[in-house]
Formats: C-alpha cells, structure tokens, sequence
C-alpha cells in the first residue's frame, strides 16, 4: 500500500496487517520486489499513475473506468505493449460466477436471440462539491462511477450498439448526478441504461430473450442469485460464495500471472477500448466534457 502521506500509509498498513509501505506512488512503483500494483485512486489519476508503475516495469489491475477518455486509454496500452506488461481494467463485475453463466448461456444460444435489457444502478450520493462523486476536478459524475456497471452489462451480454441516445440531469458540479441511455442494436434489440447519485432503486437488471427472461437480483451487478424464467417455470441460481466476490477478479489477475500474460483474455485491453469509446460517446451525447478530453470525433 502507498499513499502520498507516510502517515496515512502506515495507518493503513497497521489497519490492514500490511509489514510494507510506501510513503509515495514514486517509491511503490520504483521497488524491485514489487510485481502488480493495483491502481485504485480516482478516475483522473488512473492514467498518470497506471503510467508510473507500467515505466517501472510493474504489471497493473487498474480500477475503472480504466481512463478518462478513449485518448488516456491507448496511451496506456501503447506503454503497457512497449514494457510487455500486463495491464487490467478492474472491472470486478466480469468474474462475477452470474455473469459468467448468463454469457455462457447467450454463448450457447440456449434461449434464442436476446430481444432487449434493462438495467439500473442507481444510489443516493450525499452531495459534497469536493469529493469525488460530485467533483468534476476529480472525474465525478454518475456514468463513469456506476453507469459503468450498466454499460459494460450491455457491451458484455449484447456487444457494440449500432445507435447510442443518452441524456442527463446535471449536478451544481457540473457532472452528471443522473443519466439514461438506450442502445440501440441493428437486430431490432434495445437496452435500456440508468445510473443516479439522486436517489437509491433496487439496481436490478433484466435481460429478456425469446424463450426466456433472465432476471438478476439486487444489486445486479455484485448478486449471488438469478432466475430464468421460462413458459415451464423457473430457475434460480444461488452462488452464496464467501466474501463480497471481488477475489474472482483477483484470482484471475493471480492466473494471468501465473501464466505470464500481458493481457487477460477474459477482460482484454479490446475490451476495455470498447467501454472507454461508448462511455466517450454516451458523454457526447449528454454533453459532459472534461478537462482530460480532446475533441470528440465522430
Ligand atoms: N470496484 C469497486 O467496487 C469500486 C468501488 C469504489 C471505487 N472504485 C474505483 O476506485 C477508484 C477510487 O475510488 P475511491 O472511492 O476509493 O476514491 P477516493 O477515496 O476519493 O480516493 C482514493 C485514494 O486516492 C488517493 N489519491 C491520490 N491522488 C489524489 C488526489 N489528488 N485527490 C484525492 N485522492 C487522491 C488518496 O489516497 P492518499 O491520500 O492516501 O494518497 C485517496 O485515499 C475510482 O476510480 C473508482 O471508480 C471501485
């Protein structure tokens, strides 16, 4: 652990059972004996610090959204490419044991073509201008915090939209204390995408199919359960695994390692381009611009 406070670090440390910390980003990143570091301070320093350790040659799991911008993203993989380092966005949701089914049954094609998808995720955020939720200084915003979670659901289980509408309802701040999306596929199929700092739902999602509706639990995107229902009856799933499901993603870090991976094939660097490029055009579209951006291109 490192932090720009050597108090805080040791405090830190002391909290967490830690024998080694860093009183500096610079002194983690230039230690030999360390082999990932994983990058989890706010959205705007995810570039600049993911590109400090990658110099040092450290491989990184880096939180999301991996960058602000599709700009900060490719300068990140060309470092990661150019030191053949392993470089992850932390997006923890991918290795969740109900997503993995629910994209294995599309896979499979078991419930014939998928037809449309709802998903929300939405919380009451006590506003303060300075935090990172609300601070457009510090990335804030709703879609980059959790529309994350409901963009990424669509891009995984239904891939790239033909057509992308967004809006938003923006915040003293400037950001977007709420939004809504609708992708729009070239099959027909729909998905519908919201995220609010203004008030706290069930953040369920549904993802209807031709001989099926799949329905994840609340909150969908860390849930143990989910059901199918069918003209027959209903499914449920209940994976009730131990602790709160971020050691799948850190045990597939573990493997790709293991393996000596530069990328993991299950939340590859492609991946991650595709989500930073349609949360870059959702923002278009609703008209959100940071001090990170250039210009968007259509
Ligand atoms: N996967 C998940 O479930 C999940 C959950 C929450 C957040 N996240 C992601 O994790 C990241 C951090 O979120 P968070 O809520 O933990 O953020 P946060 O509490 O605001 O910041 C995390 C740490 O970043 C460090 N930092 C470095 N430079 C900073 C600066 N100039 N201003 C403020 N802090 C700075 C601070 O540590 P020092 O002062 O010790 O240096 C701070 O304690 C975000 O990108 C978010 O999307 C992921």
């Amino acid at each position: 652990m490192a932090s720009r406070s050597e108090a805080k670090a040791r405090a830190f440390a002391k909290d967490n059972d830690a024998h080694v910390y860093y009183d500096s980003y610079q002194a983690l990143a230039k230690d030999p004996k360390v082999d990932i570091v994983y990058v989890a301070t706010p959205h705007v320093f995810h570039a600049e610090h993911t590109l400090l350790c990658l110099k040092q040659n450290k491989a990184v799991l880096c939180e999301k959204p991996i960058a602000m911008n599709v700009f900060q993203f490719k300068t990140m993989q060309e470092a990661a490419k150019s030191n053949n380092c392993f470089l992850m966005e932390g997006l923890w949701t991918n290795f969740m044991p109900h997503l993995q089914k629910v994209h294995e049954l599309i896979q499979q094609n078991t419930y014939g073509h998928c037809l449309k998808m709802e998903a929300d995720f939405s919380f009451k955020a006590e506003f303060d201008p300075y935090k990172r939720l609300f601070n457009k200084n510090l990335g804030g915003g709703a879609l980059l915090d959790i529309g994350i979670y409901p963009v990424y659901l669509a891009l995984k289980l239904l891939g790239l939209p033909q057509d992308i509408e967004a809006s938003c309802e923006y915040s003293s701040t400037g950001v977007d204390a709420s939004n809504q999306i609708e992708f729009k596929y070239a099959n027909g199929a729909s998905a519908q995408l919201s995220s609010s700092f203004l008030k706290t739902t069930a953040s369920q999602a549904k993802v209807y199919f031709e001989e099926a509706v799949v329905e994840f639990g609340s909150r969908f995107h860390e849930t143990d359960k989910f059901t199918i229902k069918t003209d027959t009856g209903t499914q449920s799933f209940d994976y009730n695994y131990p602790a709160n499901g971020y050691q799948f993603e850190i045990e597939h870090v573990h493997r790709c390692l293991h393996r000596g991976l530069v990328q993991s094939p299950e939340m590859s660097l492609e991946a991650s381009y595709q989500l930073i490029s349609t949360l870059d055009e959702i923002r278009h579209k609703m008209g959100l611009q940071y001090k990170e951006d250039k210009p968007y291109k259509e």
